[in-house]
């Protein structure tokens, strides 16, 4: 049985006041809801914020990315080291926003995902496929080949360390996400390929769906039986929303 797991991801949202706030909030608003697991994924400077108000509670918390090189001159980056430094059990990998806006390749990712899980960091890998591609009917297609390039760089054991994320990229931010029987699909079929390496991965591995997740499309999304939890953006801002959508996932 996979317990359900929501995650936050705050992008470059928050300072140190509407941190505290928030997670405050989210302190005492999840402290009894025990059937699911919760973290926060915050900009690098709020780490040691994060781990100074989470440390000990059921609230995880992580980066939203880092570099795939473990030490070195590499300005402005943040080596996975770093995350763990701080504490952080989790990192996302490979979202939308860096691959569109930001150019990171499939092999960049893969690497990330490797250094990750050597340093025992949970990757959220996001998969996801751009509006051209959706309507191009080519989302199975491209969510393959973003699997693959992970799967096949670090193997099926290792993939299965991670959490995987499908992130329509047309959903996110804009209100109005996939309906949950279009997601259920694609989450069964990346489930379905990573069978194809390994069954027991395949059951195990938890597969978050990300895209305009909030209080009220919550419980059909997480009703699906391939979707395991949520990675949500602007709705993990205000424990008003937030806080609703974890007690979803502590009620299945
Ligand atoms: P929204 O929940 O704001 O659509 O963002 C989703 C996302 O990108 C989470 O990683």
């Amino acid at each position: 049985m996979r317990r359900k797991l929501i995650v936050g991801n705050w992008k470059m949202y928050g300072d140190y006041a509407s941190n505290e706030a928030l997670m405050d909030a989210l302190l005492s608003g999840l402290r009894d809801l025990r059937n699911a697991d919760y973290a926060v994924c915050v900009p690098h400077p709020y780490l040691f914020q994060a781990q100074a108000a989470l440390k000990g509670s059921n609230i995880g918390w992580g980066g939203q990315n880092m570099s795939q090189f473990t030490g070195g001159a590499f300005t402005g980056s943040v080596a996975p080291q770093m995350l763990a430094d701080f504490g952080c059990q989790y990192v996302i990998i490979g979202h939308s926003e860096r691959r569109g806006a930001l150019h990171e390749t499939n092999p960049m990712v893969a690497a990330k995902f490797a250094v990750a899980v050597r340093m025992g960091i949970k990757p959220i890998l996001c998969l996801g496929e751009t509006l051209e591609e959706h309507d191009a009917g080519q989302a199975h297609d491209v969510v393959e080949r973003q699997l693959n390039a992970v799967m096949n760089e670090v193997g099926v054991e290792n993939l299965g360390k991670g959490i995987l994320a499908y992130e329509p990229v047309w959903a996110i931010g804009v209100g109005r996400g996939a309906r949950p029987e279009q997601a259920q699909s694609i989450h069964a079929y990346l489930r379905k390929l990573v069978a194809k390496k390994s069954k027991d991965v395949a059951k195990e591995i938890r597969i978050l769906h990300g895209g305009s997740v909030k209080p009220s499309n919550a419980a059909k999304l997480l009703a699906m039986p391939d979707i395991d939890g949520g990675l949500v953006g602007g709705a993990s801002l205000d424990a008003a929303d937030f806080v609703p959508i974890c007690r979803i996932a502590h009620s299945f």
